[in-house]
């Protein structure tokens, strides 16, 4: 049988990223042009700018990409895009290229949910991982803890009641006057921050049987803590990074908890962790470290495939063209809201 070339687009939020997955080789290349530095300055992504620089970027990446691996488009044989959730402008600039390209070369245009990606990006590098696994999914838009029972078969069985991690980290850092985007911010600080200075609360980790998760109280009480030190002037660099430490110890000791919870509700002996938070060294570790005692195995895909990435939007393209999903009307459609329990059984 031949295999299937997809070429997979990613322009959820502020990166733009292209990728060549194929059926029988796997992923051919991707590339990714990360728009931090533009956003920096405000502290956070402003939507218009991040759709004008994806407008900029994405033809130029994706005709590198098939240059750079001796390809035609011609070559290609179905394009997934990123139809949500995400901001809606930026998801716009995906779907118009993914479906305008799809319409003239005569081949599917697949839309692809932005989490369900995240959560079968560790089958990128690790098609071995044992089913059913728990997936713990935190980027900066959600906390959630999945049971993946098969691709496709997904039941919800935690998630954030409001603040995500990754955007606990964003806001803690921009208190602390840190760069975005702050999970990584926060926890470079956190390295020189002393143990035991501070604690924060970890949160709803006291109610026995709760799967779900609430950060923003813990944002609330870093936020007391900084203005108390404010006032009395005790606000130093040191102090920050002390502040930093225990605030990342928070927010990775529940997430710990809650999965380890989870494994335990879901029957399980795999977790998987995934979407940017997943990028978080302290996290991994004590994870990995914690977990592996138990003979739980922890599976976490390479760095550069937790964050966004369009590797991770082809392969699951190509799930979805498998069971049938495409676009058929090459409509220019986006899903800026697209809801997780709408893919649940989807393929199923
Ligand atoms: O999955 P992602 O790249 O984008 C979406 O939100 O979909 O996740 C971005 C989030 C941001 O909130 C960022 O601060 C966080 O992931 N993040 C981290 C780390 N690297 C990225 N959080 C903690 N530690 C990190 N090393
Ligand atoms: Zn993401």
């Amino acid at each position: 049988m031949k295999s299937i070339l997809i070429l997979g687009i990613e322009s959820s939020c502020d990166e733009t990223a292209t990728a060549l997955y194929d059926s029988e080789k796997g992923l051919i290349a991707h590339n990714i042009f990360s728009q931090i530095d533009l956003h920096k300055q405000y502290g956070g992504v402003v939507p218009e700018l991040a759709s004008r620089d994806h407008i900029k970027k994405l033809l130029p990446l994706i005709d590198s990409l098939i240059k750079e691996n001796r390809l035609d488009l011609t070559d290609l044989d179905a394009i997934a895009y990123t139809s949500g959730p995400g901001l809606s402008g930026a998801l716009l600039v995906g779907s118009v290229v993914a479906n305008g390209l799809a319409y003239s070369l005569g081949i599917p245009s697949i839309p692809v949910h932005h989490m369900e990606a995240h959560l079968l990006a560790p089958l990128l590098e690790h098609n071995q991982t044992a089913m059913p696994f728990v997936a713990l999914l935190v980027s900066g838009g959600h906390t959630l803890l999945i049971k993946v029972e098969q691709i496709g078969d997904y039941q919800l069985i935690g998630q954030t009641l409001d603040d995500a991690a990754g955007e606990a980290f964003d806001k803690a850092a921009k208190l602390l006057g840190l760069d975005y985007p702050g999970g990584p911010a926060i926890a470079k600080l956190a390295q020189s921050g002393k143990e035991g200075i501070f604690e924060f609360p970890k949160p709803l980790t006291k109610k026995k049987d709760s799967l779900d998760f609430s950060f923003s109280g813990l944002k609330t009480s870093l936020l007391y803590k900084v203005q108390e030190l404010e006032s009395k002037n005790l606000l130093s660099e040191q102090t920050k990074a002390d502040l930093a430490h225990a605030y990342e110890d928070a927010i990775v000791d529940t997430l710990i908890e809650k999965s380890r919870r989870a494994i335990q509700f879901a029957k399980v002996n795999s977790i998987v962790i995934a979407g940017g938070v997943g990028a978080n060294t302290k996290l991994r570790e004590k994870m990995k470290d914690l977990f592996s005692k138990k003979g739980i195995e922890v599976v976490y895909p390479s760095i550069e495939y937790c964050t966004d990435n369009a590797a991770m939007i082809a392969l699951t393209g190509l799930y979805n063209l498998k069971e049938g999903i495409s676009n058929d009307s090459y409509e220019i459609n986006v899903n800026p809201r697209w809801s997780i329990d709408s893919i649940y059984n989807s393929h199923g």
